[in-house]
């Protein structure tokens, strides 16, 4: 599904979007390792890091993690063979200190697992509506992260359905231009 852009940009950002039907055939176990590796380029507030990664494949653990869901999502999220849970770990490992841009570090990585993911013919959805706190008290060091996403990953389903019928529409750059005070 290509966003109709005249714009010369890059194919995977106008072709990815959020799709809620995903294919049953599995992740090629050298491309979810490479999608990840992509992730971990991002680039991050005194090279950081911040991102951790949870992933889940076998049904027994999305059994596990539906507990944690919404029934909207459940829907059709356990449908990929893959999740990607995806946190941020919240102390500077340097000082000590909180660090404040571990979101933003961790959401940048997740953009770029999602465009080499595109590129190599997978469809993503990130999923933000899950039990975070409860969720967070299950893994090591639960209270030093933040959990952001539930990232679905997998080849698109004959049907392919976005997650609205038509490319959801983008605000325009005018519109999210800053304007200072007068
Ligand atoms: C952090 C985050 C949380 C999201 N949470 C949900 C969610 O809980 N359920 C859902 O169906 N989609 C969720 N989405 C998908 C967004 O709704 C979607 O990205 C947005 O509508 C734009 O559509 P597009 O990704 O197809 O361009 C989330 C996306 C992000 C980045």
């Amino acid at each position: 599904m290509k966003r109709k852009l005249e714009a010369d940009i890059m194919p995977e950002i106008k072709e990815r979007h959020s799709t809620t039907v995903f294919s049953s055939e599995p992740v090629d176990a050298k491309d979810l390792e490479e999608i990840l590796l992509a992730g971990t380029l991002a680039p991050s507030a005194y090279n950081g890091q911040p991102w951790r990664f949870y992933v889940v494949t076998e049904q027994a653990e999305k059994e596990w993690l539906a507990e944690y869901m919404l029934p909207a999502e459940k829907e059709w999220i356990f449908d990929a063979p893959v999740l990607i849970l995806l946190a941020g770990y919240l102390e500077d490992e340097h000082n000590g200190l909180y660090n404040y841009w571990a979101m933003f570090d961790s959401g940048c990585a997740w953009g770029y697992m999602s465009l080499e993911a595109q590129r190599r013919g997978y469809v993503t959805h990130c999923v933000g509506s899950f039990d975070r706190v409860d969720l967070r008290s299950m893994f090591q060091l639960g209270e030093k992260l933040d959990l952001y996403g539930i990232i679905a990953l997998g080849r698109p389903g004959k049907t392919e359905k976005a997650l609205f019928e038509k490319s959801p529409q983008r605000k325009s750059v005018n519109a999210v231009m800053l304007r200072r005070k007068e």
